[in-house]
């Protein structure tokens, strides 16, 4: 192929991209990226300017800890910054082994299974506990990764009414044939606030349907122990048997694991495709993992200094006559609604020198754009009184300007 003729085919395909982009940008729906300068932390140095941050996930704290970071560069320097080669081939080492043990014990099942990301461990559970012909009940605020998941798996989806067990229950009653999965976020990310775990436990058991829990944003920060949803509701294998939890949010480090029976980790193993085609998490990763695990559970001043900044935030945000939402997570979303204002809001706030996340659809429904706020338990309280003056002084300013 001559190159003017590869290069007018791709401007063709670049003025098609950019008639989409561009309307992107006419419904305030277009996301930008900031470069961070400096080390995941509450202060941080983003495009030149240092903020504080009340949009991370490390909600303990745990991405920068000297202990986390030493054990990272210990474990480069044993066993290699790459792990080689997928797990099944030889990428598997010593340490995600270990790291795979102490997390089954975590969580109190026989065995837990490290995957390389969140998004992955859901796609390919997913697929591999359905198939055509079976069923996915899904909560409709569902994070993305367990809704692609159930596309992915070729099952039929049912999204029902959020946290609704009722709703869950009705549409279960209505299946006659195949497998039911039933899937949900533990602590929803967009909105802070718990499934009804005991009720679709119920739910469960009285229409034959396994219960399967990402809880991304539970660990750490739920439970006296950070055992996260589970440890607070108090669920056993035989009530929740597929738990999955993330590793780059409350543990501070990468990575993911679902933890369940032997059969279940088996079967994995054997048809989990994001498991077996890809390349394993770095040794050192899951070294780095096994110290904030321990961490996660001995420093318990870090789920109570949590516990006191939430309390601190939604007085505040109360004060202002904001609209907060039902959640006492460290994610604390504050209602706007409005798409171009919530934009609005978190740029001037990031000029005031705080990072939050502006949240708006198709990330959340339609006429939920929010600011996403998370707390952090190395935040001060004086950080969080500074972030509610400037969220006050913003909104001031721009409705006087009518904005
Ligand atoms: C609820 C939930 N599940 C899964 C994921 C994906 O995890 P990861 O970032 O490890 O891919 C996220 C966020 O990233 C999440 O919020």
């Amino acid at each position: 192929m001559s190159s003017s003729k590869s290069s007018s085919k791709s401007s063709s395909m670049d003025s098609e991209l950019q008639v989409k982009l561009e309307q992107r940008k006419v419904d305030n729906l277009y996301r930008q990226r900031h470069v961070l300068e400096s080390a995941q932390d509450v202060q941080v140095q983003v495009d030149g300017k240092t903020c504080v941050a009340f949009c991370s996930n490390d909600y303990l704290g745990l991405a920068s800890h000297p202990a986390v970071i030493d054990s990272l560069r210990r474990g480069a320097e044993t066993y290699g910054v790459g792990s080689g080669a997928s797990h099944l081939i030889y990428g598997h080492s010593y340490e995600h082994h270990a790291l795979e043990e102490e997390l089954a014990a975590f969580t109190g099942r026989p065995r837990a299974l490290l995957f390389s990301t969140g998004y992955m461990a859901n796609l390919g559970t997913i697929r591999a506990l359905a198939d055509k012909g079976d069923h996915v009940f899904e909560d409709r605020l569902n994070h993305a990764s367990l809704l692609d998941g159930g596309l992915a798996s070729g099952a039929r989806c049912h999204r029902y009414h959020h946290a609704d067990s009722n709703d869950l229950s009705r549409r279960m009653q209505k299946v006659t044939s195949g497998r039911k999965l039933v899937v949900t976020d533990g602590v929803f990310s967009m909105d802070g606030d718990l499934a009804p775990l005991p009720a679709l436990v119920e739910a469960c058991r009285q229409h034959n349907g396994w219960l399967m829990v990402d809880d991304a944003h539970g660990f750490g920060a739920l439970g006296d122990s950070g055992g996260g949803i589970t440890e607070h509701y108090g669920l056993g294998l035989s009530e929740l048997p597929i738990l999955m939890g993330t590793l780059g949010k409350g543990f501070g480090t990468f990575g993911a694991f679902v933890a369940g029976s032997d059969a279940l980790i088996e079967t994995l193993i054997q048809y989990a495709r994001t498991y077996i085609y890809t390349t394993a998490l770095p040794p050192a990763v899951a070294s780095a993992t096994r110290i904030s695990l321990k961490i996660l559970q001995r420093e318990t001043w870090r789920r109570e200094q949590l516990k006191n900044l939430i309390e601190r935030f939604r007085s505040g945000v109360e004060e202002l006559g904001l609209e907060l939402m039902a959640s006492t997570t460290p994610i604390q979303p504050v209602l706007l609604h409005d798409d171009e204002l919530t934009q609005k809001v978190g740029e001037q706030l990031r000029i005031r020198g705080f990072l939050v996340g502006a949240i708006r659809p198709p990330t959340v429904p339609v006429g939920s754009a929010r600011l996403r706020i998370t707390l952090c338990a190395e935040h001060t309280e004086e950080q969080v009184d500074r972030l509610l003056d400037a969220m006050d002084k913003t909104l001031v300013d721009l409705r006087s300007k009518g904005g």
